[in-house]
């Protein structure tokens, strides 16, 4: 059984042969006419017949020659700091990668399966690193492009990392208007920082992942982070806020 993905619409068909990655190649739109030619370079840049962008991994422990099974970069497994390291690198190299098709933030428009609901457990690792290693051909085209070659095992489950960790944008929602009160507060220089840092705690635990990872990657978790780290820091944390709410309209 294939774990869910959303249904697919209107996903571009690439023509490709089995090359391991589509080469650069720009549509030709046989209707000659401003608004045409816009559309179609607008597809042909969201779906993207873009080269890989290679993922700098230098930072995050070596996981061997052969394919692992499961994340190894999880916190219970590798500890804090991995764990964080991989989200950073994770980002990067989902924002450069998949992002196109996936959506911003994992959030996916409908071109592809929205990946923040694959369980982060074995089961939806290991079907996870046979997309991220194959892709995904239909009929002789390529849906998805295989990264296995690539971007290697360390970038994969980085990216991993933080695809699982992100946070349920429903609840980040719902949280906005306190989120937005507390940002205006350390972006004044006002209010007591270690209750305002203890109340982004409270919060940052009642926003969940979808994939069932323990922790939740959201801005009230890093601003948290950040001012436990360095209370003085509270124009950091006020930025970190702004971005994420921002993004999240
Ligand atoms: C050109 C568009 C495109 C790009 C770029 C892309 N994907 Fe995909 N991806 C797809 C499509 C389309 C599917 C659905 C294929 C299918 O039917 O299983 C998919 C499926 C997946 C799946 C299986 C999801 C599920 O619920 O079954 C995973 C995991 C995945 N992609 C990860 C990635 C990662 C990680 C990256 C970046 C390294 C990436 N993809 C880049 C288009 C893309």
């Amino acid at each position: 059984m294939e774990p869910t993905g959303a249904a697919l619409t209107n996903v571009e068909a690439v023509e490709t042969e089995e090359t391991p990655m589509p080469a650069v190649k720009m549509f030709r739109p046989a209707v000659i006419g401003a608004a045409a030619v816009v559309v179609a370079a607008n597809l042909a840049l969201a779906h993207g017949d873009v080269a890989p962008q290679p993922v700098d991994t230098d930072a995050l422990p070596e996981v061997g020659e052969e394919w692992l099974t499961e994340n190894p970069y999880r916190e219970a497994e590798a500890g804090r700091d991995v764990w964080l390291k991989a989200i950073e690198v994770g980002a990067s190299g989902y924002n450069q990668n998949c992002a196109r098709c996936h959506g911003l933030e994992v959030i996916s428009g409908g071109l592809a399966p929205d990946l923040r609901f694959l369980e982060a457990e074995e089961y939806g690792d290991e079907w996870y690193v046979e997309r991220f290693r194959h892709g995904y051909t239909q009929n002789g085209t390529t849906k998805m492009p295989a990264f296995g070659e690539l971007l290697g095992q360390k970038a994969a489950w980085a990216i991993r990392t933080y695809i699982e960790a992100r946070p349920d944008d429903a609840v980040i929602e719902e949280k906005s208007a306190e989120l937005k009160e507390i940002r205006d507060t350390l972006a004044a220089g006002e209010g007591d920082v270690a209750a305002l840092q203890a109340r982004l705690e409270e919060i940052s635990g009642e926003i969940e992942t979808l994939s069932g990872a323990p922790v939740a990657d959201s801005i009230a978790f890093r601003a948290a982070n950040q001012l436990a780290a360095d209370p003085t820091a509270t124009a950091h944390a006020a930025e970190t806020l702004t971005i994420g709410l921002s993004a999240a309209h």
